[in-house]
Parts: structure tokens; C-alpha cells; sequence
């Protein structure tokens, strides 16, 4: 696909760059100025074909924000995303749905996103029946079995209702349903989040035999950093809408540069996801509700506040990204120095 000549770098598969993603503000006190909020702020990173990018942070730091832009879903304020060498801000028309089926989504709440009038066989076939033509039948229900197969289902829950399955049961539907389309890229937004710890392994390895079958290319954005870790090759740490570190994955886990990563790890594991977002919904209002100078100043590093190794610097500076040794970069004034004396 990227030309022939021999030796040449392949192209990453996904390559975001510089991304900003900005909503407009909404003014909750008349009183007050509301600023605008920046979701997303100078964000790159890129994926290899058939490798996955693990994105962890808190919540409300950004993840989501990140998967929607490459699905298309927003439009960045800034920046630009390539997906197999072509900018999909440009696409139109008959590409545009190509790239809608080339790249599939798992969220959360597989319930949310399946039809509960549905069967399993219909919310299955459906989707070979708009990409591959196959008409309602004994063939479509045999191509869905098969794709039941793959995801660890017996032929059977062809009739089932999606309420007559469990959550584990339910993602494997929404991942069943992902690959009736063959997808290139699936973003995986917290697909295990929800499931009891025994059940997210489960899925965890299903989505990685996958990819060693069909080489499909991952982002998988999780809370849990030991699951993320599981299945990424990669693994970026975003905070307050920064990219702040990234990396091979054994070189985050083992050698975390920044201090927000450090106290990921430490905090591992981090198994209350509703408790966090609860306590971010509480601090943002907080934030709101407060006079200007809850947020640390503008142009300072976001994480300054609750670090440990804070200096003068990172009071007025946004740190660049800074390579680390052992592959990647951080974006920290402190470990950045340390890497550089090294
Ligand atoms: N449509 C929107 N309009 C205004 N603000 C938004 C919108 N979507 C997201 N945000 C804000 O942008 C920030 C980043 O949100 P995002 O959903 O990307 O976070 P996240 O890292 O996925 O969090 P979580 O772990 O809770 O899913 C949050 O502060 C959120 O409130
Ligand atoms: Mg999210």
C-alpha cells in the first residue's frame, strides 16, 4: 500500500498530530465568564499497523475527546489526523463511509449501543447485509454464527435478546459486530470498564487473539494500567487534556518518567472508576463555582498543583515533549532534565 521502495520507514497506520480540541464554553453563572473548555491540547501520537496504543488518565483528561476525533465523530480545533497515509478531515462522500466501516468502535455500555428489539442474529446480520449483501437467511445467520464462533458464542445466541445477556456477553456481541465489517482500526473506548474483573481478561484476550488473526490496529483507552498494559504495545498517559507521557509499554510500566504516571502506578490497582468520576464532576463544579484561580496559571504545566516535584518553572512553562530513554518522550520539566543528564 505505501510503495514499493525497499527500506523505506512504513508510514504509522495512525498518525495524530498536534491535536487541539476546544468546546465552546457553557456559561452555567450568568455572572461569570465561562472559558472555553480545552479538551484536548497539542496531543500527538501514532499507532503501527496491527500494534495497540493504550491511553490512560483521569477522567475528564481527555481520552474520549481523542477516540471521537479519529472516529470523526468531532471536528479538532486544531491538527491534523492521518489514518493509512490520508487526512480524514478531507474525507468525503464515498471515502468517508469507507473510513465510517475501515474504523469501528467498542464503548463502554455495549446495552446502549444494541438494538434491545433486536436479536443477536439480526444486530449481527444486519451489518453483513449493508457491507457484504447478504440477504436474511439461512447464509446470513451462518456467516453470524461463524463471527459468534470467533468471539466465543455458540451458535445458539443467534435468538437471544440483548437484555437476555450478560455484560461480558454483550461486549462480545458489540465486538462480533464490530468485525462483520472487517475493520482496520477498532477504538476501544473502555470496553472492559464496566465488567467484573474475572470477565474484562476474558475480553482482553479475545480482543488480542483478534488482532493476532487479522492484524487489525487498536486504541484502547482504559483506567485500569495493568489491563491496558496487557494489551498495548504502546501506552500514552494523558492529564488535564495533555499528552503528558508516552512510550513502549514496558518502558511506562517499568520506568514511568512522569510524576503523574508514577502515581498512576502507585495507585495501582485503581479498580473504582464511578467513585473517580464522581470526585471529577465534584472538582470541576467546584472549579466553576470558584473565583479564576482554582486552575494553576495559564502556560504552567496542569499537573503543578498535585506534584510532588513541583519547581519555579513549572508554575509559568508547558514542558515540551522530551525523548526518555528506553523510547518515548515526556512532557515534564523535571524528568526531562533527569533524562537529559543521563
Ligand atoms: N461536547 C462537549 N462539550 C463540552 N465539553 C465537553 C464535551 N465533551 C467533553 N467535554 C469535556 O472535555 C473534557 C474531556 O472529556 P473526555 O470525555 O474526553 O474525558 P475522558 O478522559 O474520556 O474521561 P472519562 O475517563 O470520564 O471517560 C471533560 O472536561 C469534558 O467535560
Ligand atoms: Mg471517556
Amino acid at each position: 500500500m505505501y510503495g514499493a521502495t525497499l527500506n523505506a520507514p512504513t508510514p504509522p497506520f495512525v498518525e495524530i498530530e498536534n491535536l487541539h480540541v476546544t468546546f465552546a464554553a457553557r456559561r452555567r453563572l450568568p455572572w461569570r465568564q465561562a472559558a472555553p473548555m480545552r479538551a484536548v491540547r497539542e496531543a500527538s501520537l501514532s499507532i503501527a499497523a496491527g500494534t495497540t496504543f493504550g491511553l490512560v488518565g483521569e477522567s475528564g483528561s481527555g481520552k474520549s475527546t481523542i477516540a471521537r476525533a479519529l472516529l470523526r465523530l468531532l471536528e479538532p480545533t486544531h491538527g491534523t489526523i492521518r489514518v493509512a497515509g490520508r487526512a480524514i478531515a478531507t474525507l468525503q462522500g464515498r471515502e468517508l463511509l469507507a473510513y465510517r466501516r475501515e474504523v469501528q468502535a467498542i464503548f463502554q455500555d455495549p446495552y446502549s449501543a444494541l438494538n434491545p428489539a433486536h436479536t443477536v442474529g439480526t444486530i449481527v446480520g444486519e451489518l453483513l447485509t449493508r457491507h457484504q449483501g447478504l440477504r436474511p437467511g439461512r447464509q446470513r445467520d451462518a456467516s453470524v454464527s461463524e463471527l459468534l464462533g470467533q468471539v466465543g458464542l455458540t451458535p445458539e445466541y443467534l435468538h437471544r435478546l440483548p437484555r437476555e445477556l450478560s455484560g461480558g456477553q454483550r461486549q462480545r456481541i458489540a465486538i462480533a459486530r464490530a468485525l462483520a465489517v472487517e475493520p482496520a482500526l477498532i477504538v476501544c473506548d473502555e470496553p472492559t470498564s464496566a465488567l467484573d474483573v474475572s470477565i474484562q481478561g476474558q475480553v482482553i484476550n479475545l480482543l488480542m487473539d483478534i488482532q493476532a488473526q487479522r492484524g487489525v490496529t487498536y486504541l484502547f483507552i482504559g483506567h485500569n494500567l495493568n489491563v491496558v498494559r496487557h494489551i498495548s504495545n504502546n501506552i500514552g498517559v494523558m492529564y488535564s487534556g495533555y499528552l503528558v507521557e508516552s512510550g513502549p509499554a514496558q518502558r511506562v510500566y517499568e520506568e514511568p518518567a512522569h510524576p503523574y504516571t508514577q502515581m498512576l502506578l502507585a495507585a495501582v490497582p485503581v479498580p473504582d472508576v464511578a467513585a473517580q468520576r464522581a470526585r471529577a464532576a465534584q472538582r470541576r463544579q467546584h472549579d466553576e463555582a470558584s473565583t479564576s484561580a482554582a486552575s494553576p496559571a495559564e502556560g504552567g504545566c496542569p499537573f503543578q498543583p498535585r506534584c510532588p516535584e513541583a519547581r519555579d518553572i513549572c508554575h509559568q512553562v508547558m514542558p515540551e515533549a522530551l525523548p526518555v530513554i528506553g523510547g518515548g518522550m515526556v512532557r515534564c520539566h523535571v524528568a526531562g532534565e533527569q533524562s537529559r543528564r543521563t
